[in-house]
């Protein structure tokens, strides 16, 4: 069991040797025990102060003393916008989980992209990765300077070490890694989980406008690790994702050495139990942007460059109204997983734990068949959907799916079957 300070974006102060952080500036001449400090920022200088993001470092030695990285990305499925493969199918597209892999298998070189948007040159877009994995980063360290990550543990709980600290993130949370931030996974049993690499804004919380000052994820639910370190000379291996190449150079040390630090670019984790849910108490229901508990706003104001949303357990109450989520076409594409349960969209099957789903721009999806029967059937009274946890990153820009994604056998053939077998309408003679 881990300490953590709790509130999301929160300006924290956290030392794990007593005397480590100075007090009352951030840059000491000789700052205590001979540690360097060291600026970490995650928005430019001059963002306006509401936005502004940064922390501050006292580490035994300062990152930059590292040699020269070298490409090292040969056999990696982990790629970066701008997703070139063509052409881009409107189609929907839907996956079984990933098979375990059957060699030893760490969580980085467990990831695999399904598909992005934006350009990680410029700062905008996301890509949706999928790992199974099987053993813990060994002396190897991981950064993507290229975005935020946003993890969804499937299966098995993921310990992550970071320099400001270590999150234990069981299947049921989420972790939020800040861009270019060094941390490693260390695992207890096989695991299998999803990844929103963010190049866009960092993920904040949703304003909440006439819902008023509480609800959905509430910021005190949001938990950021105290200061902790490893004082360990031994050979470390650290790879740094840089404009979609991996690199790596080797360290005589682990980078964990940040004794202490102050500031609010931190990562963090959050129980997805404790969201809020709020729905309909009279009829019809919310677009599902209700359940968004992160969001990347791009410059087009409501317009995200990614939303995080949940569909956890919660009450169905509406009268005379058609309770799954509705038949749409969407400006915004979205991308499924789903961590346990049934999504109640589709309990025709298909969708499995593990899974994963795409509806492009304007392609249009909702309830399968069978869903859509059983739900015009049903006699409406006040049903609790239980036991079910699914998700979707929602972007503005179309998610191109990468040739691996589109070529491996977990791409179901017969998705749009799932659509089959509605009856038509009967119009009055
Ligand atoms: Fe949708």
């Amino acid at each position: 069991m881990h300490q953590y300070q709790t509130g999301f974006g929160n300006h924290f102060a956290s030392e794990a040797v007593a005397g480590a952080l100075p007090v009352g500036r951030n840059s000491p001449q000789r700052p205590a025990f001979g540690l360097y400090a060291e600026q970490f920022s995650v928005s430019a200088f001059t963002m306006p102060r509401s936005d502004n993001c940064r922390s501050w470092f006292y580490r035994m030695r300062p990152a930059a003393a590292h040699p020269p990285f070298a490409p090292c990305d040969s056999g990696s499925q982990l790629r970066s916008a701008p997703f070139t493969h063509e052409p881009v199918s409107p189609n929907r597209l839907r996956w079984e989980p990933l098979p375990m892999p059957q060699e030893p298998v760490d969580w980085l070189d467990g990831l695999v992209t399904y598909g992005g948007n934006g350009d990680v040159g410029t700062g905008a877009g996301i890509a949706a990765h999928l790992y199974a994995a099987n053993r813990s980063m060994e002396r190897r360290v991981f950064q993507s300077s290229d975005g935020e990550l946003l993890i969804v543990p499937q299966l098995g709980t993921l310990h992550i070490d970071t320099e400001m600290g270590r999150l234990d993130v069981p299947p049921g949370h989420i972790a939020v890694i800040p861009r270019g931030l060094r941390f490693a996974v260390r695992l207890d049993e096989p695991s299998r989980g999803y990844v929103c690499e963010n190049y866009g804004s960092p993920f904040r919380l949703p304003d909440l406008g006439p819902i008023g000052s509480n609800g959905l994820a509430n910021p005190r639910d949001f938990e950021t690790p105290v200061a902790w370190f490893e004082d360990v000379e031994r050979e470390t291996e650290l790879v740094q994702k840089f404009q979609g190449r991996l690199w790596r150079t080797v360290l005589g040390h682990s980078p964990f050495d940040v004794v202490a630090w102050h500031g609010n670019a931190a990562p963090c984790r959050y129980d997805l139990s404790r969201f809020n849910t709020i729905g309909t108490v009279s009829f019809d229901h919310p677009d599902p942007s209700i359940f968004t508990v992160l969001t990347s706003p791009s410059e087009t104001a409501g317009t995200a460059n990614c939303d995080f949303v949940i569909f956890p357990p919660r009450w169905m109450v509406g009268e005379d109204t058609f309770r799954p989520p509705w038949f749409h076409r969407n400006v915004m594409s979205e991308f499924m997983g789903l961590v346990h349960g049934v999504y109640d969209a589709k309990e025709g099957g298909g969708f499995v734990p593990g899974g994963a789903s795409l509806h492009n721009q304007m392609n249009g999806h909702g309830p399968d068949a069978e869903t859509t029967r059983k739900a015009m059937d049903a006699k409406l009274e006040p049903q609790k959907i239980e036991n079910t946890l699914a998700f979707m990153f929602e972007s503005r820009w179309v998610i191109r799916p990468t040739e691996f994604a589109m070529t491996i056998p977990a791409l179901q053939g017969d998705y749009d079957a799932c659509w089959d077998g509605f009856d038509k309408a009967t119009l009055p003679q």
